[in-house]
């Protein structure tokens, strides 16, 4: 019997396909899946979950999906996994030098990693308002942090991941008087096999170049340990804190 239901946003990352698997064999979870491309999933044919397929992220659609969360009739959401993010596009670059950054590229960047997760926030918030535990999973990423940035380049990235991280700051700090049942996690999955990091993965040393499984495996773990706090964790795949 389903007594919970775990929301996954922007479904089609090759991370989000890891977590709905392993969450999928869980027989007391549900699953709702939101996504502009289903592709993904062919190949999983399970009757109880929900695939929600949205045209586009803007305040509309999003407001349009939230309509049909209101109306399903099941368990409470109590995990939800926000995975939007891009780093490079066919027009999208990220910057190696000052002269490589565009208005054009950094506007997007930003509107997709930075706005689209809060406006999910934003949205889903008067959804998850009760007295039932519910733990908000929002990807991020270490070059987010000011701290940590010894590298340079990827501006837009940084950027975008660093308004990212002070927007959930800032809703964890409002929710912690509002909405005690939401905890926030901001997630660092560390490089991990996927499309997004397929660029850049000739530089990364042996080891450390994650699967999909494992950092699925690693933060099921983390969000099931983590505790209703009302503050925003900055966590990696290992579960440590990252500094700002
Ligand atoms: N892979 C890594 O090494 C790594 C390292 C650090 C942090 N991260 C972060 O982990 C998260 C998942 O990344 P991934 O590696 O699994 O990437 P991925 O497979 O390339 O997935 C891309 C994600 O971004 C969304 N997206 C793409 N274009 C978009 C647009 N125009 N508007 C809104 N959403 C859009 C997709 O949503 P749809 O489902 O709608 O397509 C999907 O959720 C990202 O936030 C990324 O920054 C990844």
């Amino acid at each position: 019997m389903i007594t919970q239901q775990t929301l996954i946003i922007g479904a089609s990352s090759d991370i989000a396909v890891a977590i709905a698997i392993q969450v999928e064999k869980i027989d007391s979870t549900g699953l709702v899946l939101v996504t502009r491309d289903f592709s993904a999933y062919s190949e999983i044919i399970d009757d109880n979950i929900n695939k929600i397929l949205i045209e586009d992220y803007q305040s509309a659609s999003i407001e349009a999906v939230i309509r049909q969360l209101a109306q399903l009739d099941h368990a409470p959401i109590t995990q939800v996994f926000i995975c939007h993010g891009v780093l490079h596009t066919q027009q999208i670059k990220p910057e190696k030098r000052l002269e490589d950054l565009t208005a054009a590229s950094f506007e997007q960047v930003m509107m997709i990693n930075a706005l689209t997760p809060i406006l999910w926030l934003q949205k889903l918030t008067p959804l998850l308002t009760s007295s039932i535990p519910c733990k908000i999973t929002v990807f991020s990423a270490r070059v987010g942090s000011i701290s940590d940035n010894r590298l340079g380049g990827w501006y837009s990235y940084r950027a975008s991941k660093a308004a990212l991280n002070m927007m959930l700051k800032t809703a964890a700090i409002e929710l912690a008087r509002r909405a005690k049942n939401i905890k926030i996690i901001a997630f660092h999955p560390g490089t991990t096999d996927t499309a997004l990091s397929k660029p850049f993965q000739k530089n990364v040393p042996p080891g450390k170049l994650f699967s999909c499984e494992f950092v699925a495996k690693q933060l099921l773990e983390i969000v099931e340990k983590s505790e209703l706090d009302s503050t925003l964790s900055y966590l990696d795949w290992q579960g440590k804190a990252i500094s700002w």
